[in-house]
């Protein structure tokens, strides 16, 4: 018999092993320009001059600060994340792979965004819906409230929002990423009506047949935009505009989001959302 035959012979890796889940989060949820272009491009409109010092709250791999401090030599940015891993992962993946005068002008910090004491901002962004983990009327107002001190005097407050009838639905959703190199799997494994509450997952499967579970769970109120203009006008913020997307001529999205009091009841969309102090 053959000495390393039987169970104890080496598996070979599968894709799913070899896999990292920040980098294939990055790839598949973020588009870091584009949420930048539009960051920057609306403070300018709305305030006459570029931003400088933004903070990006919830900024897992800080891939954001990272595309701010590459626009212009000016540019400031402060990271906010409670997770030290995620972090860690951004300082030697994204912040490291700058050069050494954009690396300088990015700031990690590693805390929780209701208690964080910072420089105040031009803007403070929260993106990717990071601020549904606020579950409670009182908590996500305590966070808008903190968000609004925290801003310079004519600071604005960027976030998102998503929605739409499938939003309320438990389903999943595939997405060939990467030419097919692997499948982004977005669940919502829970929806509970009375309370809110949505349960989500992320997967990630791969051409070898692996496949990466739960890579990333997130325990959200599908918060809805009433709700959340409300919020940030109870916050005191002087204006709350909601930013929409057009549609371009096979019916798609365009990515073109414009001030809007009135969109479409699409089954799924996102915008954005400018809060000004
Ligand atoms: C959905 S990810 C967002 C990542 C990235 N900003 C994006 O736009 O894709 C949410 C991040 O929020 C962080 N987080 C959760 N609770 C937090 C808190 N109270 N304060 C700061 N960060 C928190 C998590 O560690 C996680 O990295």
């Amino acid at each position: 018999m053959a000495k390393n035959s039987g169970s104890k012979r080496k598996q070979k890796p599968t894709l799913a092993d070899k896999a990292d889940r920040h980098k294939l989060y990055e790839l598949s949820v973020q588009c870091a320009e584009s949420e930048i272009d539009f960051v920057d491009d609306t403070y300018k409109e709305l305030r006459g001059y570029r931003a400088k010092l933004l903070r990006e709250d919830f900024c897992g791999t800080a891939n954001v600060c990272c595309e701010w401090v590459t626009r212009r030599k000016g540019n400031q940015a402060i990271g906010v994340d409670i997770d030290r891993e995620v972090l860690n992962w951004g300082k030697k993946h994204k912040v490291g792979k700058l050069k050494a005068n954009q690396r300088k002008r990015i700031k990690l910090l590693a805390k929780d965004v209701l208690k964080v004491k910072t420089d105040s901002p031009d803007v403070i962004s929260a993106m990717n819906f990071s601020y549904w983990l606020f579950k409670k009327r009182k908590d996500l107002l305590k966070y808008f409230k903190s968000v609004r001190s925290s801003l310079k005097k004519n600071g604005v407050f960027f976030l998102d929002a998503y929605g739409g009838y499938d939003s309320f639905k438990e389903i999943v959703e595939k997405r060939v990423v990467e030419e097919g190199k692997f499948k982004y799997i977005w669940e919502q494994e829970k929806y509970d009506p009375i309370s809110g509450h949505l349960i989500s997952h992320i997967h990630f499967s791969f051409r070898d047949g692996s496949r990466l579970d739960n890579a990333f769970t997130y325990d959200w109120r599908l918060w809805t935009l009433p709700e959340i203009q409300d919020l940030l006008k109870d916050a005191g913020f002087s204006a709350v505009t909601v930013y929409w997307q057009g549609f371009d001529e096979d019916g798609e999205p365009d990515g073109d989001f414009k001030p809007a009091t009135e969109g479409e009841a699409d089954a799924g969309w996102i915008c954005y959302i400018a809060a000004e102090k």
